[in-house]
């Protein structure tokens, strides 16, 4: 009797956290896609992020991994910064300090990173969903 009661009580147990970890799973997974979609087809950060070819194409090998810009401003700009930099697994970026810049704009020096960086102002989900996105990538081009 004893023994039967502590198999059903180890199986509840066990089905309890499989069922807990298939739904993290589940939610770091919906995560990713959500901060994959928020960086290729609403901030476009490829567009400023990852090298062109001559047929400006992006360069797939090197995606996010920064560039020379292609564009210059139509009158001079003090602080315009002529590259991007290396996004792919956020090197350097602590998450709390990358969250924090995803909402506001200031990066973990408390300024904003300079134009044409645009000043995003993603909610809390969605910075974190971009975090995670970003991270999961390689940092290559270290
Ligand atoms: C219009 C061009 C442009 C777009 C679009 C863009 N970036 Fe940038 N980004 C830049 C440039 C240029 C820099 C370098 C700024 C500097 O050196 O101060 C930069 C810098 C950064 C930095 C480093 C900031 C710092 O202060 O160190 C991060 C992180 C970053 N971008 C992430 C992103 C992400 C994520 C997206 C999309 C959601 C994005 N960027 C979209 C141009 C862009």
């Amino acid at each position: 009797m004893k023994i039967r009661k502590i198999t059903i009580g180890l199986a509840v147990t066990l089905v309890f956290w499989a069922t807990a970890l298939v739904a993290a799973d589940k939610s770091t997974e919906v995560a990713l896609a959500r901060g994959k979609y928020l960086v290729e087809n609403i901030g476009m950060c490829g567009d400023c992020h990852t090298p062109h070819n001559e047929k400006g194409e992006p360069i797939k090998e090197q995606w996010l991994q920064g560039t020379a810009l292609a564009f210059k401003p139509a009158v001079p700009m003090p602080v315009w910064a002529e590259k991007s930099v290396n996004i792919a697994g956020l090197p350097g970026w602590k998450t709390d300090a990358a969250i924090k810049f995803f909402m506001t704009g200031i990066a973990y020096n408390g300024l904003p990173a300079r134009p044409p960086m645009p000043q995003y102002r993603y909610s809390q989900k969605d910075a974190e969903a971009i975090v995670l996105y970003l991270k999961s990538l390689a940092p290559r081009n270290k």
